[in-house]
């Protein structure tokens, strides 16, 4: 046998030498849900390890992420039904509590990237993404709304927009009004090839943002497609997109695959609540080892392309890393 290639897997040096994907906590966004309010930390039942924090509950949490390395963070807000209107005007109104938040994050810890979610879902009566008359989902007239939502993101300090609505035209109308606003410096994560998955389940508990009525189907794209994701992508760069996104990610590793070979923009993955939620259960009964299924998920979202990975293993994933459990 002249070939044998366990050579080079035949101690722990060499194998570190020939390790071809290193994940760092530089490349992971930590996802956060956000309540009005004080001294709240309630936990996600459905997202074990996962909170609603009020503000001042959340600063210290944030320090906690910046010491292990965590210094990126998307932000979700879980609005009070009393504000939620069938055209979500409390997303670029004042007082709404989300964007009191992003400036005080920002003035407290000026070096932290911060990234929105730009849909209307969290603010709908609806539980859309988008405007809904007569049980259709408007495209053109939800831009306009989003595109408000978006511009009071930044005003309150945002660093990166994520519009996650799936709606035509979105990056272009953000960018327009971002621009013409003042904020050309504001990039833009867009949600490019976004699935009508069935893992968002926990993400929607954590809000409790679920339509109220029909599915997301009109909007999100069909798991069976992939050059679909391609057009998504290829019109999202048209438009001005700075990073294009694939969601969910260890489900769609062949999509996030697909867009790193066919585009030269940084490719970011969310590895999304039911992803996580499911390894997270498997772990608890014992099934899985949490501190190698865990690190191993979010290695093959990296090896497939992903330069960027929103997952809410982040701490831990970093936490890990730090007490030595995780060598790079
Ligand atoms: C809302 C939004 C969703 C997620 C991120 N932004 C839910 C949805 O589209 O219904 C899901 C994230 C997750 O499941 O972790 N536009």
């Amino acid at each position: 046998m002249l070939i044998r290639p366990r050579r080079n897997r035949a101690s722990k040096t060499i194998r570190e030498m020939v390790k071809e994907t290193i994940l760092k906590p530089a490349n992971l966004i930590y996802p956060l849900f956000l309540v009005d309010g004080e001294k709240i930390k309630i936990e996600v039942k459905s997202l074990p390890g996962n909170f609603r924090w009020s503000l001042d509950m959340l600063i210290p949490e944030i320090k906690e992420c910046i010491n292990l390395g965590i210094k990126s963070f998307v932000l979700f807000p879980a609005v009070e039904e009393e504000f939620k209107n069938s055209t979500a005007t409390y997303s670029y109104n004042d007082s709404n509590f989300y964007l009191k938040a992003i400036k005080k994050i920002k003035e407290t810890y000026p070096d932290v990237c911060l990234m929105s979610d730009v849909a209307m879902d969290p603010y709908s009566s609806d539980g859309h993404d988008g405007l809904v008359r007569d049980g259709k989902i408007l495209n053109d007239e939800t831009l306009p709304i989003l595109g408000k939502m978006a511009v009071a993101q930044a005003e309150a300090g945002i660093d990166i927009i994520g519009p996650s609505d799936m709606m035509d035209g979105r990056v272009a109308y953000i960018r327009q009004e971002l621009d013409e606003e003042g904020f050309k410096e504001v990039g833009i994560m867009s949600y490019s090839a976004k699935y009508a998955s069935a893992f968002y389940g926990p993400f929607r508990d954590a809000l409790d943002s679920a339509p109220k009525a029909g599915d997301k189907k009109t909007y999100q794209m069909d798991p069976a497609n992939s050059s679909e994701a391609l057009r998504e992508a290829e019109l999202d760069t048209i438009e001005g997109a700075d990073y294009l996104m694939v969601k969910p990610a260890t489900n769609y590793l062949d999509i996030i695959q697909l867009l790193k070979q066919n585009s030269d923009l940084p490719i970011a993955a969310y590895h999304v609540s039911g992803e996580c939620a499911m390894l997270t259960a498997a772990c608890q009964n014992g099934w899985l080892d949490y501190e190698k299924a865990m690190p191993e998920a979010l290695l093959s979202i990296k090896r497939s392309g992903a330069d960027v990975i929103l997952t809410y293993f982040a701490k831990d994933y970093a936490k890990m890393l730090k007490e030595g459990k995780i060598e790079l």
